[in-house]
């Protein structure tokens, strides 16, 4: 080991990590459906002041079986599931449609509480997704519009000329929806709630999805 690696170990040691102090969280009387706890705990995250609560990491695998993983906005929470919205011809959608299964995670460090959701990942139908292409802003649109999220870039002198182009196109034509705008839903299988504790007696409670009466089983789990 170099001095370098020794250096940084001991920086990164001395860094707190669930400083806390934490309120615990009683799950005994959490609601029957995953959804619903979700918005429960998304509003303690909005009252709490965190930045970007509606910011949480989406997980892909991509055809040969290598996981990819990129942060994107939360847009809605529904029976559905959990809704986000992204370009069909980006890295991610490529890999949504060859394999749907997908995990998101929020985290809100400020509780120190995260969620994680495993399940399934299905484009909404073009009504819905043109509805959220159109309440976009133009900028957002136009870069929508270019549909080359993630492709490689000659030169970034190649940007402006193409965004003012795709924006001329977009003031021509206010209704002009990008056909490669997709909603998409990740309809849950298993969703974990995870309070942190300083003393790492942390509170985790999952929901299962059952055939059973009830949609949800719920099970605590082990810190
Ligand atoms: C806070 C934040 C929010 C983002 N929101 C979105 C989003 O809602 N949709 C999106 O396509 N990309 C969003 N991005 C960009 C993605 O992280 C990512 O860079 C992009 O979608 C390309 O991903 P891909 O190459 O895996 O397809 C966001 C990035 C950050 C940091």
């Amino acid at each position: 080991m170099d001095t370098g690696s020794a250096d940084i170990r001991q920086r990164l040691r001395a860094l707190p990590a669930l400083a806390g102090p934490f309120p615990p969280v009683d799950f005994s009387c959490a609601p029957a459906s995953p959804q619903d706890l979700f918005l429960d705990w998304l509003d303690a995250a909005i009252h709490a002041g965190i930045r970007e609560p509606h910011a949480m990491t989406l997980c892909t695998v991509d055809e040969a079986g290598c996981p990819d993983a990129r942060v994107l906005i939360l847009k809605s929470v529904d029976e559905r599931g959990w809704h986000f919205a992204s370009s069909g011809h980006s890295p991610k959608g490529r890999q949504i449609q060859a394999q749907p299964a997908v995990a998101l995670n929020f985290y809100w460090k400020e509780l120190g509480r995260q969620v994680r959701i495993r399940g399934v990942a299905r484009p909404l139908d073009g009504t819905e997704s043109a509805q959220d292409f159109l309440a976009r802003s133009l900028d957002a649109r136009a870069g929508v519009l270019l549909a080359k999220q993630s492709a490689p870039l000659e030169s970034p002198a190649e940007v402006g000329p193409a965004i003012s182009a795709a924006r001329k196109r977009l003031e021509a034509d206010t209704g002009l929806i990008a056909p490669s705008w997709h909603v998409y839903a990740v309809a849950p299988s298993i969703v974990e709630f995870w309070q942190g504790a300083g003393d790492r007696l942390h509170q985790r409670l999952c929901y299962q999805r059952d055939d059973g009466e009830s949609p949800w089983r719920r099970q605590l789990l082990w810190p």
